[in-house]
């Protein structure tokens, strides 16, 4: 009932614009939507946008999700004769831009289809009807005539591996789909307002370009090989135009930090197969969560002479399993062998299921690595049905734990290059000792933290430095509730060492623990001397915490004469 309840209240709507000569975009407005492919959720919704271009011939640049059929053919009826289309250009073929595909097919069949040959390779399966097509690479031209040459830009992991940009000559616009978006929805066609966009716009490159951070670097690079670009028409979100260079600049300087990162860790997986893209990308933004690079390389798209090199200077290895069966394989299993040809003892290995209902066995693998002398760093996840929420948590987890296995040495080193002197100063800064904690769906997580401080009375607010690679902080973004819960002195031991146990993938934190669901839903420790309410407001980075800053809705004391615990310390290079 409640689900129904729910979806009757989303709300769905379509926006239409003028950008320049000839070129209108029709945005889907996904006001309410809160979950995206993988595990991250989504404070502002999203917007799928597609572009007409009526030159000469008339070209259409990517569709919607097919939750918007009656909405989008309807506002493209009032822009065209949809019936004329001439070109179809498929930027990417993942379902919510090209979900509408096989419908504008079914109006306008003589439309060619234009996309990268791994689109096209992924379209046939999806339509399943004969169409049209035109294969093309990097730097090919399409004359749609009155000036409108397009120009395409490869830029495969963006975050397709059969991704294209379109750059239109007339009009200056890049057309670039995922790359440059964001999951934010409102009535703003561009970037006017930097503040409201910015965390949005970093948290969905962290997401989904942050793992294929190289492939950033060469698509810009082929980008700055292009004339002038004045918009960037982005597939989610608002279009770049007021803040267009800083924002690429943004993923330059981004791209670049991971691509200096000393350790890398390479994750295989299988494109278009069962869950293996977004499982692998969970991994992804967990290994990326500490300081070390990830490159995602789909099996099915990969030569081997790139797999040996790419295996060749990893720290870290992540497979997802591929079919036992079907089309591709061959040369799956032929990659497979590759890797284990040029994996060594120094390596580390995490496997996982794809979930495709045809996985090769993870075991003849593991036991393959396991004689090659390989670390395996968490026992392999394995897919019992639809993956929840959960799982996603597991397998982030599982990839923060990789990576901070691989940076050990360093962390350990980092600690110890403090001056004794400065060292004991600095350990004479002290704080008070609370657990965070949160939920968020169905999944939950707790910290203990003492970098914790009152930083605002009007609203009333606090900051804690959340260290980048903690479980929690998956749960403190702009927009997320916790509960921070203050521990009483003399009586904060059992949960302190409760907290501070070493969690497995995905564990629960709270069981044998006596809570109760705050307002917020997060939960609060029973045996707590206060607790607060919080909702984030804002995040800093510092280098290797997050400055959470979070507003405080309610808050209670449970003893009132009771004092707060407090840590002193006598080092300044820990907590
Ligand atoms: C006394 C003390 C205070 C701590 N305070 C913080 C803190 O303020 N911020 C933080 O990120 N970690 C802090 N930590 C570290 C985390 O509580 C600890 O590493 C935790 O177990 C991390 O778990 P996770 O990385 O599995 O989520 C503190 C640790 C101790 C011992």
């Amino acid at each position: 009932m409640v689900a129904i309840a729910d979806r009757a209240q989303r709300r769905l709507t379509i926006q239409t614009a003028n950008l320049a000569r000839d070129t209108t975009t029709i945005r889907s407005l996904d006001w309410d939507r809160d979950r995206f492919d993988i595990e991250f959720a989504l404070n502002n919704g999203t917007t799928y946008n597609s572009y007409v271009i009526q030159g000469e011939k008339l070209a259409l640049v990517d569709t919607s999700h097919e939750k918007f059929r009656q909405l989008y053919l309807d506002a493209l009826k009032g822009i065209i004769d949809p019936t004329q289309i001439d070109y179809l250009v498929i930027s990417h073929t993942e379902p919510d831009h090209s979900g509408l595909v096989k419908d504008i097919l079914q109006l306008a069949p003589q439309a060619t289809v234009v996309g990268s040959k791994v689109a096209i390779q992924f379209l046939e399966e999806m339509v399943h009807q004969p169409f049209q097509r035109m294969l093309v690479k990097n730097g090919d031209r399409l004359d749609l005539g009155n000036g409108h040459i397009l120009e395409f830009v490869s830029a495969p992991n963006l975050h397709w591996p059969d991704t294209i940009f379109s750059y239109d000559h007339a009009t200056q616009i890049l057309y670039t789909c995922d790359a440059f978006g964001m999951h934010y929805c409102d009535d703003y066609t561009f970037d006017e307002d930097l503040n409201l966009i910015e965390e949005d716009f970093r948290y969905y490159y962290d997401c989904l370009m942050g793992p294929n951070a190289r492939s950033v670097l060469s698509a810009l690079k082929r980008m700055g090989e292009l004339p002038e670009i004045t918009t960037i028409a982005t597939g989610h979100g608002p279009l770049l135009q007021y803040h267009l260079t800083e924002l690429v600049g943004c993923y330059r300087e981004w791209s670049q930090a991971q691509a200096k990162a000393a350790t890398t860790v390479v994750v295989f997986y299988v494109s278009g197969y069962g869950y293996s893209d977004r499982l692998a990308q969970a991994i992804a933004n967990g290994i990326l969560k500490t300081d070390v690079a990830v490159e995602m390389v789909d099996l099915k798209s990969i030569d081997p002479q790139e797999v040996a090199e790419l295996v060749g200077l990893a720290s870290g290895l992540v497979i997802g399993m591929p079919p036992q069966s079907g089309a591709s394989v061959e040369t799956t299993r032929s990659a497979l062998s590759t890797i284990l040809a040029a994996a060594h003892a120094k390596q580390s290995v995490g496997l996982f299921e794809a979930g495709g209902g045809n996985d090769e066995s993870v075991y003849p693998l593991r036991n393959q690595f396991q004689s090659l002398g390989v670390h395996e760093v968490f026992p392999p996840i394995q897919i019992k049905e639809t993956p929840t929420e959960a799982l996603y948590q597991l397998c982030n987890e599982a990839g923060t734990d990789l990576g901070q296995w691989l940076t050990r040495d360093r962390t350990v080193k980092q600690m110890k290059s403090l001056d004794s002197d400065l060292d004991k100063a600095l350990g004479r800064l002290s704080g008070g000792l609370y657990i965070i904690t949160a939920k968020k769906g169905g999944i939950s997580s707790a910290m203990l933290a003492s970098w914790v401080s009152q930083a605002s009375f009007k609203p009333l607010g606090i900051t804690i430095a959340v260290a980048k690679d903690r479980a929690i902080e998956s749960f403190m973004h702009v927009g997320d509730h916790f509960v921070l819960n203050v521990l009483e002195e003399g009586n904060y031991q059992p949960l302190m060492k409760h907290f501070l146990k070493r969690f497995a993938p995905g564990a629960d934190r709270f069981a044998e623990v006596k809570i109760y669901a705050a307002e917020n839903g997060s939960p609060i420790l029973a045996d707590a001397l206060a607790y607060v309410e919080c909702k984030v407001v804002s995040r800093m980075e510092c280098s290797d915490h997050w400055i959470v800053y979070s507003s405080i809705d309610t808050g209670r004391v449970s003893k009132p004469d009771a004092l707060t615990a407090v840590h002193h310390r006598k080092v300044g290079n820990h907590y």
